[in-house]
């Protein structure tokens, strides 16, 4: 099977993904899922008010087994507003660029925030969030969006010796489909996840694990990189809910891949983010750990040692001995509406594996009475499922395109019933 077709993105391969990956289902070795619901002292958890401290459990064995810590806010956090135009995309959007910057000190580290509005909303509206890849200028040709920097990896045009030129604008129009959201009342707040932490293993050194260590009270190795992607969307949010024209309320979090990942622990630690979306998020995000399937710890692991903590590792061998499965990650989203997406081509995601941990994550919604996907089995392709819990497979490879979106503006317009469309 090509790469390609197996998910991964040639700029970042890894030599470990070479390693030989099970695509047979008769060759899933047997486990057991832990069950989100049984308490420490062996009891069952049977209502909503319950769940509250089960979930504060259940995210202490992510933090220590998993993604390590998740620091609070910095003290002196600022946003200085670089620039608005309030002509943006032909006379439809109001362009913003913040900097939100991690500290007093105007030489702290900082996150640029790039913020695209519609025009005609009458009130405040709901955003969807998200990380990019590759910077800002990524998203959309508009030529004024700023480039970025810092260090990017090489591999898209307009990326050379790990800085961004001018034609990289709108490499990945495709993945983010503005115009679409801005013409559905939605607005759309992105950084570049390199703002927080340059990936690759050596990018710690020089991300805000490092740069904030002393601020935030915590070393580096205490948590990890998709920890500090997760923690600079909690600063977007902190600055989300000082933008009057946005409804904080309604932020739903977004995030493909890798940034799925970084998405779902965000989103497991900040309630605030009120709808989460995970986009062949995979390994160590939707996707079950003790499926070996795809992509497998081990794999993940080895070829991305600074995403996880190290204690992730331990578990290569054998995921049946981790406290945890990915089912509860998702579970800590109850009651928020949570829609999960693979894709056909993505079989190094493991889409069965991904449907099945938001299945398993049902019975915590159920103590909300939310409906959950209401399949039994993975349902067609292209045939989304699910009301609170939802999920689809749609055709075609690892990636966030037209499609996906769709469903996830229509999953928002259900959820948010939003006023301004
Ligand atoms: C690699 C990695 C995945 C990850 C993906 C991506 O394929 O193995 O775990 O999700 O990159 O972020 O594109």
């Amino acid at each position: 099977m090509a790469l390609y077709t197996l998910g991964i993105n040639f700029c970042f391969l890894p030599a470990s993904a070479q390693m030989p990956a099970n695509y047979d289902e008769d060759k899933i070795k047997p486990y057991q899922l832990p069950d989100p619901l049984r308490m420490e002292n062996g009891k069952t958890v049977t209502s909503s008010k319950q769940w509250e401290k089960q979930r504060i459990a259940i995210l202490n064995l992510f933090k220590t087994h998993v993604y390590g810590a998740m620091p609070g806010k910095v003290a002196g956090l600022t946003f200085r507003t670089l620039s608005v135009d309030s002509m943006a995309l032909d006379g439809k959007a109001i362009r913003k660029q913040i900097a939100v910057i991690f500290g007093k000190d105007a030489n702290s580290p900082k996150m640029e925030v790039l913020l695209y509005l519609p025009v005609e909303a009458k009130s405040p509206v709901p955003v969807f969030a998200g990380l990019n890849f590759y910077g800002n200028q990524t998203v959309h040709t508009d030529p004024g969006i700023n480039l970025p920097t810092g260090w990017i990896a090489n591999g898209p045009t307009g990326v050379e010796n790990n800085i961004a030129n001018v034609a990289s604008r709108g490499f990945q129009t495709e993945r983010w489909q503005l115009e679409e959201l801005i013409s559905r009342g939605y607005g759309l707040a992105t950084a570049y996840y390199g703002d927080l932490e340059p990936d690759h293993a050596e990018g710690w050194k020089t991300g805000i694990r490092t740069t904030l260590a002393k601020s935030l009270g915590l070393q580096a190795q205490e948590w990890s990189a998709i920890g500090a992607w997760a923690w600079g969307l909690s600063r977007m949010m902190d600055y989300l809910e000082t933008e009057p024209l946005v409804n904080a309320r309604q932020v739903a979090l977004t995030g493909h891949s890798r940034l799925g990942k970084a998405a779902l622990w965000a989103a497991a630690n900040d309630t605030r983010f009120a709808i989460v979306i995970s986009n062949n998020s995979g390994e160590g995000g939707a996707a079950l750990a003790r499926r070996n399937y795809g992509e497998t710890v081990e794999v993940i692991n080895t070829s991305f040692p600074h995403w996880f903590v190290a204690k992730f590792k331990e578990y290569n061998k054998d995921p049946n001995q981790l406290p945890v499965d990915q089912h509860m990650l998702l579970a800590l989203m109850a009651p928020r509406p949570l829609y999960v997406a693979s894709a056909v081509e993505d079989q190094w995601a493991d889409p069965k594996g991904e449907f099945l941990g938001a299945k398993h994550a049902e019975p915590v919604y159920q103590l909300f009475n939310k409906k959950g996907l209401g399949v039994v089995q993975m349902p067609d392709v292209n045939q989304p499922v699910g009301d609170v819990v939802a999920y689809h497979i749609r055709s075609g490879k690892h990636d966030i395109n037209a499609y996906d979106w769709q469903q996830y503006l229509n999953f928002a317009d259900r959820h948010f019933n939003n006023p301004a469309k």
